[in-house]
């Protein structure tokens, strides 16, 4: 079941952040949403109608009087339309009028009629910014149930340096969408998710260690799908150079004894809906590494000294002690010869279901690697969900590659819909 795009309607008010508001648009349409602009007659000093109306795909509302507009779409249609507004950038007037409550144009008459959720993003000189008058106004919208994201500190227009720059786009988007699916419900919001991530480390010596071709970039879009979903979710990374995604907590681990100890730490914390292993766990650990740095010549006789063991199943050795009603989804990455798609599918699903039963999960994503457009060093992936009911299971395929981003999305709905909403098995 795919559900709507979440709608922003993305009110644009006339500060010099305005010629973002284009980017912006692109940023949230990324993200899946369907945008409406509101601009102010003031903002279209900076931006064009006609670029908003195109990156957006729809025509750009600006004036309350419209005798044409309104007779189509009316200000409070409009007002019921959205899942959440984001106001961006909101200037020092636009919150000043709002505060106070007044709805002498389309941008106000809207921010009093919605019910929606309002995401505001400030951005204006430091100064007005910190006027106790803007301050005032901010702790009036907020007080209202206004969320704020930003502003920033950075260079500003009017040359100072200082805090008033609009928060970036991207950064904007995830926000609003975030803020429109909590308003929404949905199966994710307020479940507890614990997701891992990247590889793990067995060190050799100091400096030198084995570990795994993973990026990280499955779990880490799946952790930040899921918050954006409305959940509370901890990550728990292998070494990898990635950003935390926005609202997500991180635990920062190397080997794999660190991330079983780091998971079974949150899932004592407070129950968890869901445990996606994503992370590719290293197979091999050395027993006895090395404390000092070993020479070059000492390297390969010393080899077998250090011992060589398998390390823990972080996943198995999770679902071996389960409690309460978490979910665990695992990730088989499988090789499989042959050119033959429905034989590469069968062999997928008969190799996915031995793992799915010996780890005691409840859903595993496989997928084949060897292939281009698949896998660890890929930005795109695709594969079966399999998912246990009972003795039995469904098989859910993911459709040709997407991006990793896209994926995580699509998953979640799947487990979301199998596990967590209404009339689930
Ligand atoms: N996994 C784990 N601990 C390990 C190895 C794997 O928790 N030591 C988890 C992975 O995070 C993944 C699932 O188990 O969710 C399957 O990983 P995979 O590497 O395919 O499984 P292996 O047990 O290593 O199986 P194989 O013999 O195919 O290598």
């Amino acid at each position: 079941m795919s559900r709507r795009p979440d709608r922003v309607l993305l009110v644009v008010a006339g500060g010099i952040a305005a010629y973002k508001a284009p980017e912006l648009v692109r940023a949230l349409k990324a993200e899946g949403c369907d945008v409406q602009v509101i601009a102010t007659p003031a903002a279209l000093a900076f931006v064009t109608e006609l670029a908003l109306s195109t990156v957006s795909g729809r025509p750009v509302r600006t004036t309350l009087l419209d005798a044409a507009a309104e007779g189509s779409v009316g200000h409070i249609e409009l007002a019921d339309w959205p899942d959440t507004v984001l106001v961006a950038p909101a200037t020092a007037d636009l919150m000043a009028r709002a505060a106070a409550g007044l709805a002498s144009d389309l941008a106000t008459c809207v921010l009093l009629a919605t019910r929606a959720p309002i995401v505001w993003a400030p951005a204006m000189n430091t100064n007005m910014w910190r006027h106790p008058a803007t301050q005032k106004n901010l702790a009036t919208l907020a007080g209202y149930g206004g969320e704020f994201v930003g502003p920033d500190r950075g260079e500003l227009a009017c040359g100072w340096v200082g805090e008033g720059r609009m928060i970036d786009p991207p950064i904007l988007a995830a926000a609003a969408r975030s803020r429109a699916a909590r308003a929404r419900g949905g199966p994710w919001v307020g479940r507890r998710v614990l997701v891992s991530a990247g590889p793990t480390r067995s060190h050799i010596d100091p400096v030198r260690f084995i570990a795994n071709a993973s990026t990280g970039a499955m779990g880490f879009a799946i952790a930040e799908e899921a918050a954006k979903q409305g959940a509370s979710v901890t990550l728990v990374a292998g070494p990898v150079d990635r950003a935390t995604p926005p609202a997500v907590q991180r635990v920062d681990v190397t080997s794999a004894g660190d991330m079983l100890e780091a998971m079974e730490a949150e899932l004592e914390r407070a129950p968890v809906d869901l445990v996606a292993m994503v992370a590719a766990v290293g197979d091999l650990e050395i027993e006895r590494p090395h404390t000092g740095k070993l020479e070059k010549q000492a390297l390969i006789p010393s080899m077998a000294a250090l011992g060589w063991r398998r390390a823990v199943d972080v996943l198995a050795t999770l679902t071996g002690r389960k409690r309460g009603a978490t979910k665990f989804l695992g990730f088989a990455a499988q090789t499989v010869e042959g050119v033959d798609e429905a034989a590469i599918t069968a062999e997928l699903v008969r190799l996915g279901l031995h793992k799915l039963a010996y780890k005691g999960a409840d859903a595993l994503f496989v997928n084949r690697v060897g292939v281009p457009g698949l896998g660890f060093a890929s930005d795109t992936n695709a594969g079966i969900l399999l998912v246990r009911r009972g003795q039995q299971h469904v098989e859910r395929p993911s459709g040709p590659p997407t991006p990793k981003r896209a994926l995580a999305r699509w998953l979640l709905d799947q487990l979301g819909a199998e596990f967590f909403e209404e009339g689930a098995r």
